[in-house]
């Protein structure tokens, strides 16, 4: 059932703003290819290259899903890769939600064995009471407490991903 907005859409735009500078900061000098991760990434994704002043190259991962489940299998399968030679260019991974952390650990490890100069962790939302993996997140927009939440790119089985707030989910007994 779809519960009650916890992020508004006002709210997603100060922090992408916010994000954005950020990182404009850290591009000087840099080769940088943008990578989201599909499909949770798409409206962050979006607004935060647009938001950003830098030239950026943008790129597409696809990983498998939770499939109707609100809690992860801990295995991530690669659906679509990247097509860009990442070799010697600054990658900034860029994802939707951390939860426990496998999927972001499996991605650079898998982007590590391509020798980019540098990977830079980006996300909009962090549950950091859920991480099972000690990975470093370089810019996390908003860190949220542990409940499964939908609307602006994320997804309960596919559903509710065009939403322009996040809401909590609550699944049915
Ligand atoms: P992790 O591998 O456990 O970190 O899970 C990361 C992926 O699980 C994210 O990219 C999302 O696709 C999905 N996910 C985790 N938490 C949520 C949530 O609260 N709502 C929707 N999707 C989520
Ligand atoms: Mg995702």
């Amino acid at each position: 059932m779809l519960g009650k907005v916890v992020i508004s859409h006002e709210q997603i735009e100060r922090v992408v703003r916010k994000m954005a500078e950020e990182i404009d900061s850290d591009l000087e000098g840099r080769s940088p290819v943008f990578i989201g991760v599909l499909k949770g990434c798409i409206y962050f994704f979006t607004a935060l290259t647009q938001a950003i002043r830098h030239p950026v190259e943008v790129d597409f991962v696809q990983t498998s899903s939770y499939g109707s489940s609100t809690t992860s299998s801990g295995s991530v399968v690669l659906i679509k890769d990247i097509t860009t030679d990442v070799r010697d260019r600054d990658v900034y991974l860029v994802e939707d939600i951390i939860d426990t952390g496998t999927t972001l650990w499996d991605l650079v490890t898998m982007i590590q064995a391509r020798h980019p100069r540098s990977i830079q962790l980006v996300t909009m939302l962090s549950k950091p009471s859920r991480r099972k993996t000690d990975i470093h997140v370089d810019f996390i927009g908003l860190e949220i407490e542990d409940i499964f939440v939908v609307g602006f790119g994320l997804d309960f089985a596919e559903q509710y991903r065009n939403l322009p707030d996040i809401h909590e989910f609550i699944p049915e007994e």
